[in-house]
């Protein structure tokens, strides 16, 4: 059974052979470290070390901005692509820093499963829990990974306690530890009755697995001291009787996640996580659209813009839309439908990332990621199909949290600074508000973190200073309503009134006050704090 996609059998191999999926986590839990071993088993790296360098080379492509080199955080997400087995995945990363922005979210909106790192000694830490509930308003399949076993960690029973309770969510220990800490000698993989047992010498060496029948079989008292043997074999049976079996349709429906034991660090439990998402994890899935769903069988290619980064090289003005396909087999030099334009566009140069490079995509199937470099017709929430006016639905946007105004440090250049915030308003990198009242714009974004960002960015990419300074407001919601109402909200209320870069109207809000008086005195007006896009 391992190896064979068992969930949507209709597929096309091609397609069935994807996994599109996520890694969620807390920052140090060891995102990037399990990361690397995907690739290197992966074969999309030679090393490892290729990725971790934080500072200097870790993710050399995405990473181009000195700030997030400086922190060694990844600010910006970014796709891979490597083969393991018969399997093709893609790996989207998601920023880890917990001053994420929507970006982080969207994100989530482009893959079809999530493996949820945990480090073992800390649980259920913050951002996990964060974006736990990103993933489980979409019901998406998740898998976790429990790292660093090697070091002291809780009670087995207890990390999977904490998960079920504070997650909801059931959890089938797919392999259980040995040890922990010093000891820890490696793990009984539960599903396929074997003993992996990890090589402390070489952190790049792939552990020792030897097939044993069943918990009883005298081989494993060769390999496994008495003492941890016993404790293992009486873990393991009350495991089996207290915890649920695994149930891999309830994997795939997002109630139940299976858990793997591991430490990252010395490539240890990471293939058996590989193959747990290539056995367990979804296929290419069903993706909602209006006016109707789009299937990842269908003929027809179709995808969707769920990220667009700008200046990836700062030498070239060049935007790359990173694209979803939802359906069909993509061929290089295809004309797609650009739905929002109703515009022809070839893409003759997509572009697909594998590890350390970009690569131009010859062909791709739903479930891949692909870049398309462009300048600045696509937009994030677009839709591209072979003709049909088809719309992806069900990708956010956010009201920021956090709003500043923003000047040019030389009042001279505020035509060139209109234009960088256009640009990183279509970027997604933040909201941009034109008050009706005044001059000058409101940024608005989701984290602190990001004013800096987009400060240097703007610095850096367009030779622009600039000074952010505080604003009288403190957030924004999108209005909505019957025009004479609107209308006539908009007049009573100017000094609140603005227009987000699509030219849609907001309500400029300082207080929660604000919009409960809204809410009191226009009764047809709605604010929302929510936009699609498309
Ligand atoms: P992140 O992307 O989730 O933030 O985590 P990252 O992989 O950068 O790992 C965070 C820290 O945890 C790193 O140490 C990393 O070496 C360590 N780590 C990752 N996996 C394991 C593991 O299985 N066992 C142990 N013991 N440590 C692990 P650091 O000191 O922050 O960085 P570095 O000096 O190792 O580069």
């Amino acid at each position: 059974m391992l190896d064979t996609p068992t969930n949507r059998p209709a597929l096309p191999p091609e397609i069935a052979r994807r996994r599109t999926f996520a890694i969620i986590s807390h920052p140090d839990a060891g995102k990037t470290t399990l990361t690397e071993k995907f690739l290197l088993y992966g074969g999309a790296i030679q090393m490892a070390g290729q990725v971790r360098a934080k500072g200097e080379a870790r993710r050399t492509r995405s990473d181009f901005m000195q700030m997030e080199k400086d922190r060694g955080i990844s600010v910006s997400a970014s796709a891979m692509s490597f083969d393991f087995k018969n399997f093709r995945f893609n790996l989207v990363d998601t920023p880890g820093h917990s001053d994420f922005s929507e970006d982080t979210y969207r994100t989530l909106t482009a893959v079809d499963a999530a493996v949820m790192v945990i480090d073992g000694a800390k649980g259920v830490e913050s951002q996990t829990q964060k974006l736990f509930e990103v993933c489980r308003l979409r019901d998406l399949p998740i898998l976790t990974f429990c790292n660093k076993m090697d070091r002291e960690s809780r009670d087995t029973f207890e990390i999977i306690d904490e998960i079920q309770e504070n997650l909801a969510i059931d959890v089938t220990p797919a392999s259980w530890p040995i040890g922990m800490g010093r000891d820890f000698l490696g793990c009984y993989d539960i599903l396929r009755d074997r003993l992996e047992l990890m090589d402390r010498a070489d952190r790049n060496k792939v552990a020792e697995s030897i097939e044993i029948n069943g918990l009883d079989d005298p081989l494993l008292d060769k390999h496994v001291p008495a003492e941890q043997l016993a404790k293992l074999r009486e873990e393991v049976e009350m495991a089996r009787e207290l915890l649920p079996a695994l149930d891999p349709q309830a994997v795939l429906e997002g109630h139940m996640t299976p858990i793997w034991f591991g430490s990252a660090i010395n490539s240890f439990g990471v293939k058996e996580l590989m193959n747990g998402i290539g056995t367990y994890g979804p296929q290419p899935q069903v993706q909602s659209a209006t006016p109707r769903a789009i299937a990842p069988e269908e003929t027809k290619v179709s995808g969707f813009v769920f990220k667009v980064q700008a200046n990836m090289d700062p030498k070239h003005r060049d935007r790359v839309a990173f694209v979803r396909l939802a359906s069909g087999h993509f061929e290089r030099g295809m004309k797609l439908t650009h739905v929002r334009s109703k515009k022809q566009m070839a893409v003759t140069s997509p572009v697909l990332f594998l590890a350390a490079d970009r690569e131009l995509a010859e062909e791709a199937w739903a479930g891949d990621i692909i870049g398309i470099p462009n300048h600045g017709q696509l937009r994030i929430g677009d839709t591209l199909t072979e003709g049909e006016a088809l719309r992806v639905s069900g990708i956010p946007s956010f009201a920021p949290e956090l709003l500043q105004s923003v000047r040019a440090g030389d009042p001279m250049k505020a035509k060139h600074l209109e234009k960088a915030l256009m640009q990183f308003a279509e970027e997604g990198a933040a909201k941009v508000f034109k008050p009706a009242f005044g001059s000058g714009f409101i940024v608005g974004v989701v984290g602190a973190l990001q004013f800096e960002v987009l400060g240097s960015r703007i610095e850096m990419e367009y030779g622009l200073p600039v000074r952010f300074e505080p604003s009288q407001f403190t957030s924004a919601r999108w209005v909505h309503g019957p025009k004479d109402k609107v209308d006539a909200f908009m007049t009573a209320n100017k000094q609140h009134i603005g227009h987000d870069n699509d030219g849609d109207i907001v309500y400029l809000t300082r207080l929660q006050w604000d919009i409960d008086r809204v809410a009191r005195d226009y009764p047809d007006v709605t604010l929302s704090n929510t936009k699609e896009m498309m």
